[in-house]
């Protein structure tokens, strides 16, 4: 029997309704769309409005119903739901546990994946182990975030980039040597100082000295993150090139992290990627974290061919990075 790997069979995707332009930010905070535009691509996000009393499963529940209707599957095949979110429905209760419920994965186990915006990614390596042990044929991975809940809207450095969605893919076996190929991925906890939250984890529980002093939002040293996302997902790119003997001229797509588009194109010259080979959609959803692999996917998905060899590339907090060489196994 030929070797088992973990393909991806199908993808789905949802973005709220309400655009948040550049323009609109102009008359909350001090900045300008020409300043968002040119430093980091982004034009406009969706935010999922706060009065809505949605969380994040709420995205994650859109976008894997997407997937069952695109494809026509019995909820109850699936064997395993993950969410990778950064921004789980609350603490404790597993946000998967409820989206699995809500869509009628009566079959599966599931639960929650953290690794900030590296969390898709990280998923997908979990998701394609559990496939390639043979153990499981249907698991689901959606990357879903809330990021306007942990965003402090008077932070002129943050809150123009985040914006919320959700994006699903099915993993399934497959024998003919499509799907997950190779994947690097890295840590390093020095990171938590340049990009974090410091309040309600552990550390610092919720109090009303923290919620006055703004702990329950995220921080980040802009400078530095972007320093070390630069050259670390850059690294991760071109050593998953090296070590599968892949040219430019082999890759057919980069799939990067969708943080900031200087970082996207420092990514694909060093890999030598024309920029139409390069999948892009941060113009339109700003950075939405755990989201942002899986709506490329949606969003290109019939750019894809069967075949196709795609790099994924992501940085985020922790420091968490990495890339994956995934075939496409589809038209
Ligand atoms: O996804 C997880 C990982 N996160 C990332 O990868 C994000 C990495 N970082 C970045 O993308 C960029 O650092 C930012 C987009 C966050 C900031 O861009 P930058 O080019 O690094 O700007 P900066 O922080 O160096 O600030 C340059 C100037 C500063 O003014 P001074 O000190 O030069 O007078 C800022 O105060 O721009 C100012 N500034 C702004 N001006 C207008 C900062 N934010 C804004 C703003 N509008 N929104």
């Amino acid at each position: 029997m030929n070797k088992l790997t973990a393909a991806i069979t199908a993808v789905g995707s949802h973005v709220p309704n309400f655009v948040m332009t550049n323009k609109m930010l102009e008359d909350i905070v001090e900045t300008n769309d020409e300043w968002i535009t040119s430093r980091t691509g982004i034009k406009e996000r969706r935010i999922l409005k706060p009065e809505e009393g949605e969380g994040t499963s709420f995205l994650a529940i859109k976008a894997a119903q997407d997937l069952l209707d695109k494809r026509n599957l019995d909820p109850s095949e699936i064997d395993l739901v993950i969410v990778a979110t950064a921004t789980p429905d609350s603490m404790v209760a597993s946000t998967a546990a409820f989206v699995a419920s809500e869509i009628g994965a009566t079959n599966a186990f599931a639960y929650d994946l953290l690794a900030a915006c590296s969390s898709f990614l990280f998923g997908m390596s979990t998701a394609s182990g559990y496939i390639a042990s043979g153990k499981y044929k249907k698991v689901l991975l959606i990357g879903a975030d809330k990021m306007s809940s942990i965003i402090d809207y008077t932070d002129r450095t943050t809150c123009i980039i985040f914006g919320d969605g959700a994006g699903a893919v099915l993993f399934e076996p497959n024998t003919e040597g499509l799907g997950l190929q190779d994947e690097y991925l890295r840590a390093d906890g020095g990171g938590r100082a340049y990009l974090g939250m410091e309040g309600g984890g552990s550390i610092m529980p919720a109090t009303i000295e923290s919620v006055k002093a703004r702990k329950h939002y995220i921080f980040q040293e802009g400078r530095t993150v972007f320093k070390f996302a630069v050259s670390n997902m850059a690294d991760v790119a071109e050593k998953i090139m090296v070590r599968n003997n892949l040219s430019h001229e082999d890759v057919s797509w980069l799939v990067p992290h969708q943080a900031n588009k200087r970082i996207i194109d420092a990514t694909a010259k060093r890999m030598g990627l024309d920029e139409s080979k390069v999948l892009m959609n941060i113009e339109r959803y700003g950075n939405t974290t755990s989201a942002t692999l899986p709506l490329l996917l949606a969003d290109f998905e019939n750019k894809l061919k069967k075949g196709d060899n795609l790099v994924f590339a992501a940085f985020g907090g922790g420091f968490t990075w990495g890339s994956i060489f995934l075939k496409w196994a589809y038209n």
